[in-house]
């Protein structure tokens, strides 16, 4: 019965995708079925997922059907892959793995240094005082040869360093755990680190707001110092938590040829746009909660937001393919896959009903779906 249940369902998914397939969008030829097909080779469309997710068949099937990329949205962190000293826990790491690789699907690791989701004993001894330079330098090669050295030709590319750069004006990288305890060098170490343990594998820096220009000129800064000292990094990732009123488009095209300036690839990493009020604008620092927010669309989002929120991914969409048209631009990864999924149901107020995704909660694809859809299957002359 339940397998009778499952087929019925999944058929109705596909016959609604179908029915997606047919739909025109304005200046489009034909829209392909899936974001995949869309995106063909010229750009990879990626989700991150947790592995539990595997649990919905639905889900999985619309992930593997849509996305030629994967990340861990949480489980290649390194408290979730060394809780304690020496203790590996790759169970759930390896089953996106095995899944990504099932359905031909890029992985990426997303991340070996991060301050948050890390555990503390890596850099600081137990009365929260930073450890020595030599010993959190041993914890920091230890993590990363593991961990990279396990996922040899699995994931493609590793979030090396996360959030490295302050969101103060007048200060260039972030006080964090790792930096106290190793110093500045941090940084070029953990990517050194990283490509020793596997030279074919590709290293980003990721980081969010980092459009912004104030960011912009730090994270430009980082890079080349980066080169200068003769450390590969392959891209940048802008994460891409962007509000259904900004950052204006320029700016990202603007930061997106900066980064390219340099020589490096750069990615959307993180992609969601939140349709939520916020009093503290734009940005993912996690530890910028608000106790209290409006929470305006609890029972779904009314007409004119979805229009509001897919005229916005459009218009993110056409410098993104401007962008990777051009070569700049290789990845665009959105940082869920339905609103029920996603972080922003929690961030920056807990408990909120946030509509920020492609796909609703019942996995019904929404207006933005089509406009992302739309612009990735019309060619660059027509759009
Ligand atoms: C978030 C996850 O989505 C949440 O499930 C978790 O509770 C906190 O972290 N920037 C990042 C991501 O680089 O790792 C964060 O992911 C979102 C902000």
């Amino acid at each position: 019965m339940q397998d009778v249940l499952l087929t019925v369902s999944l058929g109705l998914l596909a016959s609604c995708m179908m029915a997606t397939s047919n739909r025109d969008s304005p200046g489009s030829a034909q829209t392909a079925a899936t974001l995949r097909q869309a995106a063909g080779d010229r750009v990879l469309i990626g989700t991150a997922i947790m592995s539990h997710h595997l649990d919905d068949p639905r889900l999985a099937d619309l992930v593997a059907r849509q996305f030629n990329s994967l990340t861990g949205e949480n489980e290649f962190k390194p408290a979730s892959l060394q809780p304690r000293p020496g203790e590996f826990t790759f169970d759930a790491a390896d089953r996106l793995a095995d899944f990504a690789r099932q359905h031909d699907m890029k992985l990426i690791g997303h991340t070996l240094v991060w301050h948050n989701q890390a555990p503390k004993w890596m850099f600081e001894d137990e009365s929260g005082q930073p450890l020595p330079r030599e010993l959190a330098l041993e914890n920091l090669k230890h993590h990363i040869d593991t961990v990279v050295e396990h996922f040899k030709g699995r994931v493609v590319g590793w979030d090396v360093v996360n959030e490295a750069i302050s969101d103060r004006e007048d200060e260039y990288l972030r006080d964090t755990p790792a930096r106290r305890a190793i110093g500045d060098d941090y940084i070029a170490r953990a990517f050194e680190f990283a490509h020793a343990a596997d030279p074919d594998v590709e290293l980003y820096y990721n980081d969010y707001s980092i459009e912004q220009p104030n960011k912009r000129k730090k994270t430009l800064r980082l890079i080349r110092e980066l080169q200068a000292a003769g450390v590969r990094i392959d891209a940048v990732g802008i994460q891409g938590h962007w509000l259904i009123d900004g950052p204006e488009t320029q700016v990202i095209d603007d930061a997106i040829a900066a980064y390219a300036s340099l020589g490096v690839k750069v990615m959307i990493t993180e992609l969601d746009v939140d349709p939520l009020p916020r009093r503290r604008g734009a940005g993912a620092d996690l530890s910028a909660i608000e106790r209290e927010g409006l929470d305006p669309f609890k029972d779904g989002l009314p007409d004119e937001m979805q229009r509001k929120l897919a005229e916005r991914y459009r218009e993110i969409f056409l410098v993104l393919m401007k962008q990777a048209d051009a070569g700049t631009l290789t990845r665009i990864t959105f940082w869920g896959t339905h609103d029920g999924t996603s972080w922003l149901n929690n961030f920056p107020v807990r408990g909120r009903t946030n509509h920020p995704l492609l796909w609703d909660r019942e996995l019904s694809p929404k207006p933005s779906f089509h406009a992302v859809i739309g612009v990735l299957s019309t060619p660059a002359g027509a759009r």
